[in-house]
């Protein structure tokens, strides 16, 4: 058959399948016009939203089973329709139909971000569309995201021959990281390897030491001491434990913030056990590695540019939407061995000089990664991300003082960053409203009020908190990360838990 329809008996005139080439239903396209009014109309909405966002109840009505059956369609529409028409419901209903984690009073789990320069940054990268997953395909581009992960090095004090790789978030770096570890440390023999982390470590790492072929019998959760940092005395005991067994030990996991109570492990004491054991440090600094771009803060992550691998979320620390993390590796030749590939139908990989984003991680398409963290940083400056990083460190430690004033209220750790976790119990009757107390409750009846702690302080509309259960307590959290969260909301913080907390304490 050459390439001539007319000439292939099973086809007609139209092709032969039923499809009119000559017809506009095939042309997807939009004029430049239309395309202009599609945008407008479309930005309007998002920048109404953005501005609707600083005072929308930090939760809206998330219990809609209903609504999501009503909205259920099972096929598509078979005729389109104007796209505002489409989006209307969307912005006046659905989206508020959701935690309001972009909003000034997002304190809950690890806030995301939103900036809006990197929402743009989407549309630039969808907009022209190009191919960034190789070098050769758009090397103007990749040069970008291969700055971003140059200065995401230089921020983490990682050396110069660091590579990295701009991920979809926290989870999938991890993933990678494991990887890296297995490959290097464990080759083929992949049974014996035995993985530890800390019993406050991210799900993620488990999940993924299960998609990198570590099974969960050679998973140690290493114990934590009272401040929820893994005990390096159980650490090391575990590891002579599985040597002694035949095992082969290679990779600590820690954590530089934990989620529950933002805890950084001893990251100098795990360096200096790996580098004596031949084993891997990975860090997973999802929640706290971007403080260290803070040169005042650094100190409190002193040991994270030592370790061989480190995750960061862009998207929590340096206040993206979601969809961007990033993994860096100290030594970049074991990233690019875990990764590199080639393939008769693709270009050649770039030269060192450059970076080349499919050969250092197990994506070869992906959406334009790079320019979500490249632009916000040219149009706003570094210097305002480590003001905004600092302020939050800040604001964190003022909100916990004013929090451990209110009365009934423990505090259960102090911001090592800027997360603390509390609960909430009876002060002692009798005692001043500052005494602590004497008599605690039984732990059902502290957990009980703290969660309801937490629920009156959302119920009141200007903070969305949420809490933990570690080791059969539940700890509230306060977690300061948005960059939209600024002093007042703070107040706001500290004035909604109080009265919510006077409120259980005379009622309960
Ligand atoms: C410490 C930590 N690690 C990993 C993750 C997972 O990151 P992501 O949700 O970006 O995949 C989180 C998410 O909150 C986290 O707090």
């Amino acid at each position: 058959m050459n390439g001539d329809p007319s000439s292939d008996p099973s086809r007609g005139v139209d092709g032969g399948l039923g499809v009119d080439t000559a017809s506009d239903l095939a042309d997807l396209d939009h004029t430049p016009e239309q395309m202009a009014a599609m945008g407008r109309a479309v930005l309007d909405m998002v920048v109404a939203h953005q501005k609707e966002v600083m005072h929308a109840p930090c939760r809206g009505g998330v219990q809609a089973d209903d609504v999501c059956r009503a909205i259920r369609q099972p096929l598509p529409p078979e005729q389109g329709r104007e796209i505002e028409e489409v989006l209307r419901p969307l912005f006046d209903d659905w989206v508020k139909r959701s935690f309001t984690t972009p909003g000034p009073g997002y304190m809950a789990f690890v806030p995301g971000g939103g900036l809006f320069s990197s929402v743009l940054a989407s549309l630039v990268g969808e907009g022209t569309n190009r191919f960034t997953g190789i070098f050769a395909a758009a090397p103007a581009l990749v040069q970008l995201e291969g700055d971003v992960l140059d200065w995401l090095a230089g921020w983490m004090q990682y050396p110069a021959e660091a590579r990295g790789l701009l991920t979809t978030g926290g989870s999938m770096a991890n993933f990678s990281a494991i990887v890296v570890a297995r490959e290097t440390l464990l080759g083929q023999q992949l049974r014996d390897g035995v993985l530890y982390t800390s019993t406050q470590v991210h799900h993620c790492v488990t999940k993924s030491a299960r998609m990198a072929g570590i099974l969960a019998d050679r998973v140690r959760m290493v114990p934590v001491d009272a401040h929820y940092r893994m005990r390096m005395d159980a650490l090391a005991e575990a590891i002579a434990a599985d040597r002694a067994a035949g095992l082969k030990p290679f990779l600590v996991v820690s954590s530089a913030g934990t989620t529950n109570t933002g805890a950084v492990d001893p990251l100098p004491a795990i360096n200096t056990l790996c580098h004596e054991q031949g084993l891997w440090h990975h860090c997973d600094g999802a929640y706290g590695a971007m403080f260290h771009m803070v040169p005042e803060l650094r100190g409190v992550l002193d040991g994270l540019s030592q370790t061989d691998s480190l995750t960061l979320d862009p998207h929590k620390g340096m206040f993206l939407p979601y969809g961007t993390g990033a993994l860096l590796v100290r030594d970049g030749a074991r990233l690019k061995a875990a990764h590199g590939a080639s393939a008769g139908y693709l270009p050649d990989a770039a030269d060192e000089e450059f970076y080349d984003p499919a050969q250092y991680g197990p994506e070869l398409s992906r959406d334009y990664r790079g320019l979500k963290v490249w632009l916000p940083l040219q149009v706003l400056g570094a210097a305002r991300f480590r003001a905004a990083v600092h302020e939050k460190y800040l604001l964190a430690q003022e909100c916990a003082e004013a929090v451990s004033r209110i009365p009934g209220v423990v505090m259960d750790t102090w911001p090592e960053l800027s997360l603390f976790s509390f609960h909430l119990t009876r002060p002692r009757a009798g005692a001043g409203a500052e005494a602590p107390a004497a008599e605690p409750a039984d732990l059902a009846e502290e957990n009980r009020l703290t969660r309801a702690l937490m629920e009156g302080v959302i119920r009141r509309g200007r903070v969305m908190l949420s809490g933990c259960e570690v080791d059969g307590r539940f700890l509230g959290r306060v977690c300061i990360l948005c960059f939209r969260s600024r002093r007042a909301q703070m107040e706001a913080c500290v004035e909604d838990l109080a009265s919510a907390a006077a409120e259980l304490l005379a009622g309960a």
